[in-house]
């Protein structure tokens, strides 16, 4: 896990304009979000999950899915996802052309009733008609299995449970998987043996890890997932997220305090750590409250403080005590 990794390569997803904004109280005005989704697609971030396409009475935060996909740059090597949950969601989302769509059901039964408001087969009907819809575009199907790990209302979930339903997302022509931890109550080993098992048992399907911070586990949990092989990650800016149908939810692991732990380590994410920054540093006023990243606000590790006046005088007296004696 700690040995140097001089630019081996990592894969970032930015999910804060879904994942983010999807749990804040405050209605982002559509135009503020497409400033930024076209500020976070000159960082250098591989994918970025730009809105969801669910139903408005669910999450009133993204009703404008359309007008934001309309209004945002659509820059070659950045891929614009959208969470799809329904067959009327990728209407909708490939009416807008969107290059992916991030299919969703979750693990746990109770959480896809909480979330979706159907039973494991019911959204398995919809993924399949989604998939058939998608037949012929150019629009990529991730699925995100939810609470893949631990639900806060069932708790730790099975392994075999989870290779049974990347199993059968595959065989309907699903092509990525991304395993989410929900509520954040993976921990290390656990993720490590979980990803580990996906990549030996599906060596050719992308995989992403999606982590939440709720317990202080995800940067080591993104530790965790690279020493089992996993090289995608999605990660929101500000460390902003939460699924407003899963107690106890709270935010992602934050882009910029991964970025800058990850390029400490020597990976390559491909991201300009000060550019995210400054995108980070807009969002207390756009959200309306602090943000929870910590590089945001303790500043670069490398990045030197002054030394104050009373240490230089302090030295100076030192050495001229040591000169003189
Ligand atoms: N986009 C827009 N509207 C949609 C929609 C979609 N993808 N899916 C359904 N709707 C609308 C229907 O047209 C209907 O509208 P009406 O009341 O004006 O007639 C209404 O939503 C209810 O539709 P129904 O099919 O009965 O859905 P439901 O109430 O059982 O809810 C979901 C099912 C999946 C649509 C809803 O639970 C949902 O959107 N969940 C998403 C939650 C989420 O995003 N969580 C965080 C991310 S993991
Ligand atoms: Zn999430």
């Amino acid at each position: 896990m700690f040995e140097e990794n001089p630019n081996q390569r990592i894969w970032i997803n930015e999910v804060a304009p879904r994942d983010g904004f999807q749990i804040e109280s405050l209605i982002i005005p559509t135009a503020l979000k497409v400033d930024l989704i076209n500020r976070l697609s000159k960082t250098g971030v591989s994918k970025i999950e730009v809105t969801s396409f669910v139903s408005p009475k669910a999450i009133p935060a993204l009703a404008d899915a359309n007008e934001v996909m309309a209004a945002i740059n659509r820059p070659t090597g950045v891929g614009m996802v959208a969470l799809v949950p329904n067959a009327r969601g990728a209407e909708r989302a490939l009416a807008c052309n969107v290059d992916e769509m991030n299919l969703v059901m979750s693990v746990s039964e109770t959480h896809n009733l909480a979330n979706l408001r159907m039973t494991h087969q019911q959204s398995f009907e919809q993924l399949n008609q989604v998939s058939s819809a998608a037949k012929g575009s150019k629009t990529q199907l991730n699925l995100s299995l939810s609470c893949a790990f631990g639900c806060p209302m069932e708790g730790t979930q099975s392994a075999d449970d989870v290779m049974h339903w990347v199993e059968m997302a595959l065989g309907i022509g699903i092509t990525s998987i991304t395993l989410c931890d929900t509520t954040g109550m993976a921990w290390p080993t656990q993720v490590h043996s979980l990803c580990k098992r996906f990549i030996q048992t599906f060596p050719e399907v992308p995989l992403t890890a999606h982590f939440h911070n709720t317990r202080s586990m995800g940067l080591t949990n993104v530790l965790a997932a690279i020493s089992a092989g996993v090289r995608v990650f999605d990660a929101s800016l500000g460390g902003l997220g939460g699924c407003p149908y899963a107690p106890g939810a709270s935010g992602n692991v934050c882009t910029e305090d991964m970025v800058h732990m990850l390029e400490l380590m020597g990976y390559n994410t491909g991201v300009d750590l000060r550019n995210l920054i400054q995108c980070a540093a807009l969002l207390p006023d756009l959200v309306g409250h602090d943000v929870p990243g910590q590089v945001l606000k303790a500043g670069h590790a490398l990045d030197l403080h002054p030394i104050p006046a009373y240490v230089k005088t302090a030295r100076e007296h030192a050495l001229g005590r040591s000169t003189s004696s």
